[in-house]
């Protein structure tokens, strides 16, 4: 299987990011491509909603790392979230890639799964509360 994975911390050593080195080691141990993302360090600009992509065949009016980013997402089986919790959603990191994904909504939607692996400080029942209802609203979206 493909594999792309979004992280969204600038914590190099971070919880999250040993979340995606486990997860990663485990998916390759079973034979699995994994291209890895780490959205903090990478140059991504935020969506204009311009919608310059619809009338240019999808391509983005911002010439950044969702370039590279983009192909892996295409052709990926599955896409894997990694984000700590912030302010009861996703890091801003990972909330940009995804708003990107508005100049490749109709092509990646339908065919793949989706991960969610989040790190909070908080551990009572309502920390993930609203992390979860947006990822679902998401996936749901692109489903
Ligand atoms: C800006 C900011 C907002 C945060 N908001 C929350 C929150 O709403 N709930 C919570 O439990 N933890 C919150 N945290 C704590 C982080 O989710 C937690 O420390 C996480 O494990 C950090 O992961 P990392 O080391 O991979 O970056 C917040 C941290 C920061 C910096």
């Amino acid at each position: 299987m493909k594999v792309t994975v979004i992280t969204g911390s600038s914590h190099k050593k971070g919880t999250s990011a040993l979340l995606a080195d486990k997860f990663i080691e485990g998916a390759r141990e079973d034979g699995h491509d994994v291209f890895r993302f780490d959205a903090a360090f990478e140059n991504v600009k935020p969506c204009l909603a311009c919608e310059y992509c619809t009338s240019h065949d999808s391509q983005c009016i911002s010439k950044d790392s969702m370039t590279a980013l983009n192909e892996k997402l295409l052709e990926a089986d599955m896409v894997v979230f990694v984000t700590p919790l912030y302010y009861y959603t996703m890091s801003t990191q990972v909330k940009a890639v995804i708003d990107r994904f508005h100049a490749n909504n109709a092509k990646l939607s339908g065919n793949k799964k989706a991960i969610l692996i989040a790190t909070s400080y908080g551990a009572d029942d309502e920390t993930m509360e609203g992390l979860g209802k947006t990822y679902e609203a998401i996936i749901r979206f692109l489903s």
